[in-house]
């Protein structure tokens, strides 16, 4: 794995502290392509949604939500309930508001950052979108762990992340974090015993912005029953 001991959660804060509660501050400036990105993320969800073994569509988890932004537009209209996970205090403190009439549909509001987070019950599906890159390699092993340990019957994690087009982990020290190639992505999902189903680029973005990617996650389970030696696989 990659080495990013220098990523710093309480940098990351005090960026983020300044950040105006707004989709174009959500966004770094590029409010223009949310319903862009929307679109796409709809559509993920639906071939989702189109499996032989869908998730239920009960509950949801938004992971580092911002303002609400995906969980109002994209998780509440196919959702039950939708439980945020978000650091940021004016962001949280946003949410209902933001998210208007849907509100009752909203359950707990986590103001945590994903690596402290232990979920304490199952989700169908856990939406993690432009916010990994804030977590250190260890720790999002670790987060991503936790999450395939907090799926329903069908549950499926979303990764939807920026990946670098150089293949190299790019640095960006204004708000402390990083962008991770394609491989270094690939190899975190196996580290946390988790198997790719779907994988798909989005389309329609302008150019000059980082590739961007949806992968959906399901547990390895071949993988934790070896290491459990529960089984012995051929080779
Ligand atoms: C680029 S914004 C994306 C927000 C939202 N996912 C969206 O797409 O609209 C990144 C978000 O991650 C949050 N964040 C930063 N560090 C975090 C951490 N360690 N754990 C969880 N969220 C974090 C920020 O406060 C911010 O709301």
């Amino acid at each position: 794995m990659t080495q990013q001991n220098d990523l710093s959660y309480g940098k990351a804060l005090e960026y983020w502290a300044d950040i105006p509660a707004t989709i174009d501050g959500v966004l770094g400036g590029f409010g223009f392509i949310s319903d862009l990105d929307i679109a796409g993320s709809k559509l993920f969800l639906k071939s989702l949604f189109s499996l032989k073994d869908p998730p239920a569509s009960n509950i949801a988890l938004d992971c580092g939500a911002g303002i609400g932004r995906i969980t109002k537009h994209l998780l509440l209209p196919y959702f039950q309930s939708v439980d945020v996970i978000e650091p940021d205090e004016k962001f949280l403190n946003t949410i209902t508001e933001f998210v208007g009439e849907e509100r009752i549909k909203l359950g707990n509001l986590y103001n945590v950052g994903l690596q402290e987070f232990k979920p304490d019950k199952k989700y169908d599906i856990i939406w993690n979108q432009w916010v990994l890159g804030h977590l250190t390699d260890e720790d999002l092993v670790s987060f991503l762990k936790y999450c395939r340990n907090a799926l329903t019957q069908n549950g499926i994690i979303v990764v939807k992340e920026n990946v670098t087009s150089s293949g190299e982990l790019e640095r960006d020290d204004k708000d402390s974090s990083v962008t991770r190639s394609l491989i270094q992505f690939i190899k975190i999902f196996k580290i946390a015993n988790l198997k790719r189903i779907k994988q798909c680029k989005q389309t329609n973005f302008p150019n000059g912005i980082y590739p961007v990617y949806m992968f959906a996650l399901v547990p390895n389970n071949i993988e934790e029953l070896k290491s459990k030696n529960h089984v012995k696989l051929e080779n």
